[in-house]
């Protein structure tokens, strides 16, 4: 039977994420701010979690109404057949968000949803489901709008984006949906040399190696789903052995990856290790060294794709005010040492092009959390880089 799901994710990743999910069954694909609806089975859904590298959650709607007051909430949580997915043994905890809501209390929402949900098991079972707030077995989220209230199970639990291997992290790390975004919006493949000369804990570099190994970001992690009737079993069991059989240890790929501190290069390395990437990190296609990204220099054979987030705002180190003129400077060596090369920085500053006197080709608007930044492409030529800015669609001021 299609159900109605909705894929959260990165805002400016949501094409991206609609082609992903087409790729794994999803149908009727409706990108929207944030995000992209489809429909599908169960099966779907299950594979989209699996396969997902851009999605933070995928959601299955379980019940919509229009409502007027949050007695109707109420009167359709009680309604909703959540004895299909979970019984009162499950722990749950809900949560909702919202847009142009009237409700005085979206709070006052959450609770009537919550004692909806137990009152039903009540009914039914003389047992109703305890709420935890973190972990819980269940996470019900519930959406406002204007007059229309719907009501989701998140099949994800932990964001997607947590991929099972992340224990230590150099600063800032980015979220490895946005990391993985970069690397596609690049046009970053496989056998483009790829280096990364501000890795903190290597996400970027790491994102690109299970890239590479055809590595499905689900596979050393559970998911909600799990726990939910109707999920799992054999058709679960059939979609992990595919994705296990399909992994390429032996994929070839050069990354480069390195950082000014050998603190975060060796939290790196540990990272990569989790990963599973050793055999990668001791045959030398993955790396991660300590180095001045002033000093970085291109691996040998054709150019290849440099993509990085250098530090930025207050939560850099070294900091601001001595960013422009660090980022000055790694201009200068990739004019001297990466020539042929696309080089592509997100950043939340919009003046590093004049930082660095460099013209971006391209400029695309992403969020890295709530920060609003660009991700520049600047196309490096040896020498000063004159070429005129490309049209970019997705370009914003
Ligand atoms: C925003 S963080 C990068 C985070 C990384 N993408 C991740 O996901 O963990 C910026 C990194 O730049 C490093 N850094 C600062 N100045 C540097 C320089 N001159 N050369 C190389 N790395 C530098 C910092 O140590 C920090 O790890």
């Amino acid at each position: 039977m299609a159900n109605f799901y909705y894929a959260v994710c990165p805002f400016g990743l949501e094409t991206l994420l609609a082609d992903e999910l087409q790729r794994v069954g999803a149908e009727r694909l409706e990108p929207g701010k944030g995000g992209v609806g489809f429909t599908g089975g169960h099966e779907t859904a299950m594979a989209a979690c699996l396969h997902s590298r851009l999605a933070s959650r995928i959601l299955m709607r379980v019940a919509e109404a229009e409502y007027w007051d949050s007695r109707d909430i109420y009167d359709l949580a009680r309604r909703t057949p959540w004895e299909k997915w979970f019984g009162p043994d499950h722990t749950i905890r809900v949560g909702a968000s919202a847009n142009r809501c009237p409700l005085e209390s979206i709070d006052f929402a959450v609770l009537r949803i919550k004692d909806a949900v137990c009152d039903r098991f009540r009914d039914l079972a003389g047992r109703r489901p305890d709420v935890a707030r973190h972990q819980p077995d269940v996470r019900i989220e519930a959406y406002l709008t204007y007059d229309r209230v719907s009501f989701y199970l998140d099949l994800a639990g932990e964001s997607l984006f947590k991929r099972g291997w992340r224990l230590t992290h150099g600063e800032a790390p980015l979220k490895e949906n946005l990391a993985a975004g970069l690397l596609m919006l690049s046009g970053w493949t496989p056998e483009k040399t790829l280096v990364d000369p501000f890795c903190g804990s290597g996400t970027i570099a790491i994102e690109a190696a299970h890239m590479a190994m055809n590595a499905a970001p689900g596979l050393n992690r559970r998911f909600a789903f799990e726990k939910l009737e109707g999920f799992g079993g054999e058709a679960w069991q059939e979609l992990l052995e595919d994705a296990r059989a399909r992994v390429n240890r032996h994929a070839a790929m050069t990354i480069r990856a390195s950082d000014i501190s050998s603190l975060v290069v060796g939290k790196a390395r540990e990272n990569a290790a989790r990963a599973g990437l050793t055999p990668l990190l001791e045959d030398g296609r993955l790396s991660f060294e300590p180095c001045d990204a002033r000093a970085v220099t291109a691996p040998e054979g054709t150019p290849g794709v440099l993509i990085a987030n250098p530090p930025y705002g207050e939560q850099s180190n070294p900091k601001s005010a001595s960013i422009n003129a660090m980022m000055k400077d790694v201009a200068s060596n990739l004019k001297a040492n990466f020539a042929g090369w696309s080089a592509w920085l997100l950043t939340s500053d919009r003046t590093l092009p004049g930082q660095m006197r460099l013209k971006e080709s391209r400029k695309i608007v992403l969020f890295n959390g709530p920060l609003e930044c660009r991700f520049f492409r600047f196309d490096m030529v040896a020498g000063s880089n004159r070429r005129t800015r490309a049209k970019d669609t997705q370009e914003a001021n």
